[in-house]
């Protein structure tokens, strides 16, 4: 394959972006005037979550999926799409709290750097203030979707849990867990931006996003296993660290030796496991195969995620929400 082929194959997050880059700068001015808070430490914990930069992937399908749709009528898409930035940042900075996480795009976690205590207050406090500025939009309809999404999230979140330990946690279980922590957000990103578009290119972006939010998180889960985290920004090992059963372990678990399987066990066991125990279990998964079962998901609902784009019509848009979905595929971080 050559270099141009390649990066056909492989969209970078630029080519996604392209379309809607100007609208994204608004998009970070929005975030930084709607989480202001007078009181010194919250100012001080929301100016270093605006220095970590993440990919504002959901942002921009709101933007594209607005564009895609012909635009105009959503009132003020760019309040939108920070809105929805910021509930993920929200949710990301409990997410790190509940995962003993340190890193996260690739700085210090609110938790490791304040503390546990203000991470709760954190997220807490940009939920509440997404929700603020959503009702300040004085339209029923976004705040409909989102106040779904969030609740759906929280769902996610405790399903995790249950996900915790469990070598019977099957891939159906799996599923429904990404849906809903995950691909729920991304849906409605893609569906809100497409608020005021026909009915039936609402719904076919609404599944769109549900379809690649499932490939976002398949891909995420691998790259837990086969990224450094100087790549991705965050800890590598980390699910298994954490006794999180995901896709490549689900896959990886029947096709596995007794003895392996028993190194599962005991990693599952440990109340800290090692480096050392990661690394075996991690080889492991990779021998029995469970990364490129998790690829062959992702890819398998990569097409899923393209078929929902031909009611839509052509537009760079169009064609850079399809970018899209060999981007999440293709992502390293
Ligand atoms: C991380 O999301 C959380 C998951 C759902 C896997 P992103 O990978 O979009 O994180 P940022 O926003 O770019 O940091
Ligand atoms: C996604 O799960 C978290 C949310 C949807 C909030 P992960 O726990 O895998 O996300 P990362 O890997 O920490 O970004
Ligand atoms: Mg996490
Ligand atoms: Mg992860």
């Amino acid at each position: 394959m050559t270099a141009a082929n390649s990066s056909v194959a492989r969209p970078g997050l630029s080519v996604v972006q392209e379309p809607v880059a100007a609208r994204l700068q608004e998009v970070k001015q929005e975030l930084r005037r709607i989480v202001e808070a007078e009181l010194p430490l919250m100012a001080e914990v929301n100016a270093h979550l605006m220095q970590m930069q993440g990919k504002m992937f959901r942002p921009t399908l709101v933007l594209l999926a607005n564009e895609a749709t012909g635009g105009g009528d959503v009132p003020r898409v760019t309040t939108l799409a920070a809105v929805i930035e910021l509930v993920h940042v929200a949710t990301l900075v409990h997410d790190d709290a509940v995962d003993h996480s340190v890193l996260r795009r690739g700085m210090p976690t609110v938790n490791s750097l304040f503390s546990h205590q203000i991470s709760v207050i954190m997220g807490d406090y940009l939920y509440s203030r997404s929700i603020i500025e959503l009702v300040g939009l004085d339209d029923l309809e976004p705040l409909r979707v989102l106040s779904r999404v969030t609740n759906e999230m929280t769902v996610g979140e405790m399903r995790q849990l249950l996900a915790h330990d469990r070598l019977q946690f099957g891939e159906e279980q799996y599923d429904l867990l990404i849906r809903s922590k995950t691909a729920s957000l991304i849906a409605g990103a893609c569906e809100v931006g497409a608020l005021r578009a026909p009915p039936a290119e609402r719904a076919a972006l609404g599944r769109f996003g549900m379809a690649l939010g499932m490939a976002f998180q398949v891909v995420d889960d691998l790259l837990d296993y086969t990224e450094d985290a100087t790549v991705t920004g965050k800890p590598s090992g980390l699910d298994l660290r954490e006794h999180k059963v995901t896709l490549p372990l689900i896959a990886a678990l029947p096709r596995m030796s007794e003895g392996e399987r028993q190194m599962v066990t005991q990693l599952m066991q440990a109340p800290e496991p090692t480096e050392a125990q990661i690394g075996e279990v991690v080889a492991a998964v990779i021998r029995a195969g469970g990364i490129e079962y998790a690829r062959t998901r992702a890819l398998e609902l990569a097409q899923e995620a393209e078929v929902e784009l031909d009611v839509l019509r052509p537009s760079p848009a169009r064609e850079a929400l399809r970018a899209s979905i060999a981007y999440v595929v293709g992502r390293r971080r």
